[in-house]
């Protein structure tokens, strides 16, 4: 699935769609360069699972966890920002493999292409994000 967004907003918006999808156990890759998006996505999901918390880019602290109350079954949102270079080896040894496929959270990692085939031998369940700057406002967001 392809979409074009103008504005930040707009893709705070597709966030917070993207979130209503969500059954728990996913993990999903964002890719993309500096200020594509993802960290403004992953807002957007926020937004879709009413916390309250603002998002802020994990990039120093490489995970942060969420807790969510208002769905029935998603109650993590797990954050985590890989752009350091991090292998599966550091993400486990920060515990964030623990959260990858487990029913009541959902991980967002950027720059997470990394990890596609480790998911993928693991059998959980992965869905990946490009977004693509076309110009200063605008964003195409592809959905796999
Ligand atoms: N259509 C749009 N969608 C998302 N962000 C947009 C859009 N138009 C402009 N922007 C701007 O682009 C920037 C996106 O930043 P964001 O932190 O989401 O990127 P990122 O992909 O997480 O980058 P990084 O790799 O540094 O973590 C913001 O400054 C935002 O205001
Ligand atoms: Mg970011």
């Amino acid at each position: 699935m392809k979409i074009i967004t103008k504005s930040e907003k707009g893709t705070i918006m597709q966030g917070k769609k993207f979130a209503a999808r969500l059954k728990g156990g996913e993990v999903i890759l964002l890719v993309g360069d500096l200020g594509a998006g993802k960290t403004t996505f992953v807002k957007g999901v926020a937004v879709g699972f009413d916390l309250r918390k603002n998002i802020t880019s994990p990039t120093f602290v490489i995970m942060k966890i969420y807790k969510i109350s208002k769905h029935l079954k998603i109650k993590n949102l797990i954050h985590i920002d890989t752009y350091r270079g991090l292998d599966i080896n550091d993400l486990e040894n920060i515990g964030a493999l623990e959260y990858f496929g487990r029913d009541d959270c959902v991980c967002f990692v950027e720059w997470g292409a990394g990890l596609e085939d480790y998911l993928r031998k693991g059998k959980i369940r992965m869905k990946k994000i490009k977004f693509n700057d076309l110009d200063e406002n605008t964003r195409e967001i592809i959905i796999t």
